[in-house]
């Protein structure tokens, strides 16, 4: 038997899980809370992220360890040898840093570093911490930055892009078709793909020369902006991302059995569509199931969280769907959200 332990027990570890069992794979996810989503899926070990004994005994008998979020702290990830290397997370922590190496890669970004720089209006990001739009601001004048913020251009994009990625312990790369997401208050509603005219080489270039740089193993997104055809880099993340989750029934190999099967060195699995899909979040609050599953082509992720304003409880995939049930859910599911 195979175990897999995981750092942090949220919807992201609770769909590892449920991409794993079928491969026969057993889990243990480490989180703070005795509710976490993921606990349905495997043991929990309750304690601190950041806790040394907490997590030894995460890593005890597991054949590997991965991690869910990316403010993991890189001593966690070290002492636990966990998968993706904690190269990519110490590099991604700091928008500074992550910038930075963007621009040594020669992968276009918006101008970024101080007001001089970007010229204003401009977005002020905390380089460490921030996820869902928190901890940004927009200047209309100038102001004094401190250390731990970061300017950026405000980029008037045509559209969100992101590319989901995987690579294998061998370096092997694969990639899904490029998801067009819609963001409000900074949260993510809805993701599509595959997505009209997409740039989907040029997409793959870039991404490819984040993952070899970073000796990546596992699955990263990677978040862009289209602007009049051009890609500019935003962010990315070092784990499976709410912008994947469509590929669960919308393709060939879902994200996180990619992910399973990279970091335990399996072959890994085709990334086509087998559809057009739309994945909407439910946040704060969701129709009634009967609802939603009457729409067809509808698949639904409940992740047994109490609803919260602004909270992602859930998301709903529509694979095959017309453009008018696609209009029809998303009115639906945007009346029950709250925040
Ligand atoms: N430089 C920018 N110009 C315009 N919009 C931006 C810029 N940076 C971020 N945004 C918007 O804010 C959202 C969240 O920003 P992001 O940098 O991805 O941080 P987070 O870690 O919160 O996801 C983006 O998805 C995009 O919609
Ligand atoms: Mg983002």
């Amino acid at each position: 038997m195979t175990l897999v332990g995981c750092i942090g027990g949220g919807q992201l570890g609770r769909m590892l899980g449920l991409a794993g069992l079928p491969l026969g794979l057993r889990f243990r996810f480490l989180d703070p809370s005795p509710s976490a989503p993921a606990a349905d899926v495997g043991e929990l070990v309750v304690g601190a992220f950041d806790d040394p004994v907490a997590l030894a005994r995460l890593g005890a008998g597991a054949d590997v360890v991965t991690y869910e979020f990316e403010n993991v702290a890189v001593a966690s990830v070290v002492q636990l040898g966990a998968l993706p290397p904690y190269r990519a997370l110490e590099l991604g922590q700091d928008r500074l840093v992550e910038k930075e190496m963007f621009r040594r890669l020669g992968i276009p970004t918006a101008r970024f570093g101080s007001l001089a720089e970007t010229g204003l209006p401009a977005l002020v990001k905390s380089r460490r911490l921030g996820y869902d739009g928190k901890g940004q601001r927009r200047l209309d004048a100038d102001e004094v930055i401190s250390d731990h913020e970061l300017a950026e251009e405000i980029v008037a994009f045509d559209r969100e892009l992101s590319i989901i990625a995987v690579r294998g312990t061998d370096g092997e790369t694969r990639f899904w078709p490029l998801v067009e997401n819609a963001h409000r208050d900074g949260i993510l509603r809805v993701s599509r793909s595959p997505v009209q005219g997409a740039p989907q080489a040029e997409a793959e270039e870039l991404a490819g020369r984040l993952l070899d740089e970073l000796g990546y193993v596992g699955v990263l997104a990677f978040e862009l902006f289209d602007v009049g055809g051009r890609l500019l880099a935003n962010e990315f993340a070092p784990r499976v991302h709410n912008t994947g989750h469509w590929t669960i029934e919308g393709a060939v190999t879902s994200q996180f059995e990619n992910h399973l099967r990279a970091i335990l060195g399996l072959p890994l699995g085709a990334t086509g569509a087998v559809g057009s899909s739309v994945m909407l979040n439910l946040i704060g609050g969701a129709p009634p199931s009967e609802q939603l599953l009457g729409l067809p082509g509808a698949h639904l992720h409940l992740y047994g969280k109490e609803p919260r304003r602004g909270r992602k409880i859930g998301h709903l995939t529509l694979v095959g769907a017309d453009e008018e049930t696609v209009a029809e859910t998303l009115a639906l599911v945007e009346s029950a959200a709250d925040g």
